[in-house]
């Protein structure tokens, strides 16, 4: 197969679903354009209706698009939707397996809807691969929830698709599981399969991914390297609780721009990596105050959001 730059391109993708019962029209995608270059580990970060399922299941062919255009593996799946399949392997959000296949002839019966040749199969490594060799002859339904969902991922890698798409792979996946599944993903990516990953954990996109989009409401608002958002995104906030009432900002804590939140309580927000929690508590010392209480919040998913989508010229 040639080499696309992007493993995936979609521009002006929209995506309208249609009114059922009492709820009208939903408008999931709000013409989306967003290219993924080819090998990388790509994050679709967004909160709980973004639009992140309905994206990946419009490459799927899942889900029809309303309008717009979209390739995978330089594929466009309007002009050769079964190609552009084949180029594509996803991991869906349910877990949704047949209790009565063995993982092997689940892996068998996939690698043959996929038309790929019994000697061709690597159902055996694949197993291996995801750490389910001791299950490979076990009901589904005996496997547990980590299980399934690995199973779900060799599945998706039957075919030996260049594209992997991974939809909100940790969602009820425990610690080790999940490290697990992660050390699997990087291999495949080292391999050369791209990866694109969904979460609505910055945490889960930081640590994985080389580069980030965030999609709210059907709109992409950020697309960067995840060092890049990252520091954009490096705000926290610190809350002290003083020892006694103050009329004026004092001035040392002044000058890291903390503000009152009441008459014993001060608010500092920072960029953790420009300033140490330690230099906001020297400031506080220097302005002789005894600290009570203090608690840091890191922003969240919602903040971000208003910072992306705030003008820049209201900006810090
Ligand atoms: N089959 C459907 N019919 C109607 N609305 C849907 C359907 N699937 C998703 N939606 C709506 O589209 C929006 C985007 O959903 P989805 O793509 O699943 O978001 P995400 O995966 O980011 O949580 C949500 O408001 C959701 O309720
Ligand atoms: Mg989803």
């Amino acid at each position: 197969m040639s080499q696309p730059e992007h493993a995936v391109a979609v521009s002006s993708l929209t995506k309208t679903y249609p009114a059922s019962g009492k709820r009208g029209p939903k408008l999931a995608l709000d013409g989306v354009d967003l290219a993924i270059p080819r090998g990388s580990l790509f994050g679709l970060l967004g909160p709980n209706g973004a639009g992140k399922s309905t994206l990946i299941n419009i490459l799927a062919g899942l889900v029809l698009k309303t309008s717009g255009h979209a390739t995978v593996w330089g594929i466009d799946i309007d002009k050769d939707p079964r190609r552009a399949r084949g180029a594509i392997g996803v991991v869906p959000q349910e877990l949704n397996l047949d209790p009565f296949f063995t993982p092997r002839q689940l892996l068998d019966l996939h690698g043959g809807l996929y038309g790929v040749p019994k000697a061709e199969r690597r159902t055996a490594e694949i197993l291996e691969a995801v750490g389910l060799t001791p299950q490979a002859d076990a009901y589904a339904r005996a496997l547990s929830g980590g299980m399934r969902r690995r199973l779900l991922v060799a599945k998706a890698m039957v075919h030996r698709p260049p594209v992997l798409v991974l939809d909100e792979p940790t969602a009820g996946v425990d610690v080790e599981l999940r490290r697990q599944l992660w050390t699997y993903v990087r291999r495949l990516n080292d391999e050369g399969v791209t990866i694109l990953l969904t979460t609505h954990y910055l945490e889960e996109a930081e640590e994985l991914c080389d580069r980030i989009a965030i999609i709210n409401h059907g709109r992409l608002v950020a697309n960067d390297t995840t060092a890049a958002l990252v520091s954009r995104l490096d705000t926290k906030m610190l809350e002290l609780t003083v020892d006694r009432d103050l009329q004026a900002p004092p001035a040392a804590l002044a000058r890291l721009g903390a503000t009152f939140a009441g008459p014993r309580r001060i608010v500092v927000h920072y960029r953790p990596s420009l300033t140490p929690v330690a230099q906001i508590l020297a400031a506080a010392a220097e302005d002789g105050l005894a600290i009570h209480d203090l608690s840091t919040v890191e922003s969240d998913l919602e903040d971000i959001f208003l910072q992306l989508t705030r003008k820049p010229d209201a900006a810090d």
